[in-house]
């Protein structure tokens, strides 16, 4: 059972990490992450050193995001989980680079795709370099992402990271079929959700289980508590798209009206909502755009629309609790503990 003297909503304090956009609270991550600092500060060091390529574009687009910060959180799943084993290697760093350069290029490829045009607090790539530079230094994240994981040697680990990456170009083109549709419904925006993101924080639970030797079950649960907590995560992603400060998240709010992305709070605006609210949300999913976000925001507060998408992510976060349940007592299972409630309360 959950640790119940942990309420879920107990939480850090929000505030952004070592991020360009950092403002003024640095700490709750850094808090967070105090049992991985030292191997947090050798990632870093991995990320940079093999970001090296002798195409000098290559390397300006990819220190540009990279050098930007972002939470890190993908590589901080891949050592907790590792930690909670016991486990005593270093190869654990060399996928948590990996896993952090797999996310790069996604969002490098996102930010093309969504016509984004802030993120991590600065222009994105897209708008600086332009969509053809973005994509291929994607490419090549991408591509050396794979040529990391070769050199781990385990033939388990280069198929769990090739599924996750299959799953999230999976997940994107299902995005793009239901951007427009306002008739998407609740499961088929979770398996976009699970597809695109959540899968990747599953993979990266799951790497420590296979690098520590981990029996089936422990890795099961791991990856659950993955794959619970990464739906957690974007579920407030897309609260926060309505709802954020931008000096917070680094990114512009309305990205997902302009696109006509039927993301929750607009599927649940549209099913709770009064039927004039409702063919305004519709209307807005239909034509894409920002011109109806006033109305959208009013249908959105009117139907409780944003409250009801992070009860949502509660539900997910509880279940990302029960999953790692099992794990014996330390300092990274407490440090999970509290990434479950980080990614609900989140601001950032
Ligand atoms: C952004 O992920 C993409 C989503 C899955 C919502 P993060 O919010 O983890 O981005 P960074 O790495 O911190 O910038
Ligand atoms: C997450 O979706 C994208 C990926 C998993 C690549 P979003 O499109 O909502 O992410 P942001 O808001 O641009 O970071
Ligand atoms: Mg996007
Ligand atoms: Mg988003």
């Amino acid at each position: 059972m959950v640790d119940s003297s942990q309420s879920l909503l107990d939480g850090p304090e929000s505030g952004p990490y070592h991020a360009a956009f950092a403002g003024n609270h640095l700490l709750s991550l850094e808090a967070l992450y105090a049992p991985i600092a030292a191997d947090m500060r050798a990632v870093d060091a991995v990320i940079r050193e093999r970001l090296h390529s002798d195409v000098v574009l290559i390397r300006q687009v990819a220190e540009y995001i990279i050098g930007a910060g972002g939470k890190r959180l993908r590589p901080a799943l891949v050592l907790f989980s590792a930690g909670a084993l016991g486990y005593r290697g270093s190869d654990h760093r060399e996928l948590a680079a990996v896993v952090e350069f797999i996310h790069t290029a996604t969002l490098l490829h996102d930010d093309v795709v969504d016509e984004s045009d802030l993120r991590r607090g600065n222009q994105t790539a897209n708008a600086l370099f332009g969509n053809a530079a973005s994509v291929l230094v994607g490419d090549f994240l991408y591509s050396r992402a794979f040529q990391m994981m070769v050199s781990v040697g385990s033939m388990r680990i280069q198929q769990v990271l090739a599924d996750a990456t299959n799953t999230i170009a999976e997940g994107e083109v299902l995005q793009l079929l239901n951007c427009h549709n306002a008739d998407v419904d609740v499961p088929q925006y979770l398996r976009v959700i699970r597809y695109k993101t959540a899968k990747l924080f599953e993979a990266a639970m799951r790497l420590g289980a296979i690098l520590s030797g981990a029996p089936a079950d422990i890795e099961e649960g791991l990856a659950r508590y993955g794959m619970h907590l990464g739906t957690a995560f974007q579920l407030v992603d897309d609260v926060l798209d309505y709802s954020g400060e931008e000096e917070a998240t680094g990114k512009h709010l309305g990205d997902d009206l302009a696109e006509g992305k039927p993301t929750l709070p607009l599927i649940h605006a549209m099913k709770h909502g009064s039927a004039e609210h409702a063919a305004c949300v519709r209307h807005a999913i239909e034509a894409g755009g920002r011109d109806a976000l006033p109305g959208v925001l009013a249908a959105i507060r009117a139907s409780g629309a944003l409250d009801e998408t992070r009860r949502h992510a509660e539900a997910e976060a509880r279940l990302a609790l029960e999953a790692i349940a099992p794990l014996p007592p330390s300092t990274f299972r407490d440090s999970l503990v509290q990434l479950a409630s980080f990614a609900v309360a989140r601001d950032f």
